[in-house]
């Protein structure tokens, strides 16, 4: 079999990866991608969120500023992909209303709202009635609100399936097959071996493996990022013409202490995420999760009874410890980590394409240089080092 070569490898044909391979082969940039099924993955799983502001955690303001220069960089990105694929993107625009429950969760919901405020985020408190009148089917019991006009959702297995179309048309090579091992030679990434044993030699190679990242074989041991899999289970619910659109926003709700989202789509689809559990690579839906998500969307929205319930399906976050992506430069030349992205792989598409297309033409982008691989190698992390919260 004759060696191929290929001036940029892409392991992984999730979102981050096709995504960063439209960008470089865009700009005439030679690029094949590696995966058996892509695009099937986390990236489709998903519930699409654009949420920088909803899903800030106390203290992550390094992330917060990745989060929102992707969710800015979303619109053109979604503008670039229509304009060339003639297919739609999947980005909505309806912004966010966070809703809570009890006394407890209205207070919880508040005290965020007033450090994301101190973050200068946008943010209105409402009462439950304000909540209603922006959302008429919520529950009479939901007691307080905050709406959040930036943050959005995607309809990700659209933007997978313009993506894929895209790689396509700008001249990517898409092998559908595994990548058994990362080849190297000294300090150096030279290639990679896949499943028929076949290699493909090149000198940029580009792991944008999510989950599976820290068990990419050829990598010696302590170059291996900490990434790991964190299970969500998720449903897709069908809304019947009579109650559509049941939502207009996307509604993320704090009932009794958990946490659920709804995140309608045009069309009638509902989706409702979303589990957190650590299980290593089990992505079987269990009873108890699709229980959990049910029993806390009827809290809040009671019509989810009457709605037709699709599919159940789990999928894997790629977490880091500091729920950071891994970006840039991995310690072996010529390989790159596009990974680690945890509950923000569809946010952080387009930023993260962005970083790592510009890495390979001209030198890693100062926006990322928090995010890399060595902040977990040298001693304690400077992400770690960062300041209080409000006393969470
Ligand atoms: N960003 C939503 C989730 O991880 O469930």
């Amino acid at each position: 079999m004759p060696a191929q070569t290929s001036e940029v490898v892409i392991i992984g044909a999730g979102l981050i990866g096709l995504a960063t391979a439209w960008r470089l082969a865009a700009d005439g940039i030679q690029v094949t991608v590696c995966d058996p099924t892509p695009g099937t993955q986390t990236s489709s799983v998903a519930a699409g969120m654009l949420a920088p502001v909803t899903e800030v955690e106390y203290g992550e303001d390094e992330l917060l500023a990745l989060n929102l220069a992707s969710v800015a960089a979303w619109p053109t990105f979604a503008e670039e992909l229509e304009a060339l694929t003639g297919l739609p993107a999947g980005l909505n625009r309806t912004g966010t209303l966070s809703v809570a429950y009890d006394v407890d969760d209205a207070a919880a919901i508040h005290r965020l709202a007033d450090y994301q405020r101190r973050l200068g985020l946008e943010v209105e408190e409402l009462s439950g009635r304000e909540a209603r009148k922006r959302e008429p089917l919520l529950a009479a019991g939901v007691s307080a609100g905050v709406w959040v006009p930036g943050d959005h959702s995607v309809n990700n297995r659209e933007t997978v399936a313009a993506l894929l179309e895209a790689v396509e048309l700008v001249g990517v090579s898409l092998v559908r097959q595994r990548v058994t091992r990362v080849l190297t030679a000294g300090t150096a990434a030279v290639g990679v071996e896949l499943e028929d044993g076949s290699t493909i030699s090149s000198s940029q190679i580009v792991a944008a493996t999510g989950p599976w990242s820290a068990k990419l074989e050829g990598i010696p041991q302590e170059l291996r990022p900490p990434v790991r899999p964190i299970k969500g289970e998720i449903l897709r619910l069908r809304v019947p013409e009579a109650y559509r659109p049941a939502l207009q926003h996307t509604v993320r709700a704090t009932a009794r202490g958990f946490a659920v989202y709804l995140v309608p789509r045009p069309g009638g689809e509902l989706v409702v995420g979303a589990t957190t559990s650590e299980l290593g690579y089990d992505t079987r839906v269990l009873a108890g999760g699709v229980f959990s998500l049910l029993r806390d969307a009827r809290m809040v929205l009671p019509i989810t009874d009457e709605l037709e319930l699709v599919e159940c399906v789990a999928g894997l976050r790629p977490a880091t410890p500091d729920n950071a992506p891994i970006l840039g430069p991995s310690g072996l030349d010529g390989l790159m980590w596009a990974t680690g992205h945890y509950r923000n792989g569809v946010l952080l598409t387009p930023i993260t394409a962005q970083v790592i297309a510009d890495t390979i033409r001209s030198g890693l982008p100062d926006l990322a240089k928090p995010f890399l691989a060595s902040r977990f190698s040298s001693g304690p992390s400077h992400l770690a080092d960062r300041s209080e919260g409000p006393g969470e």
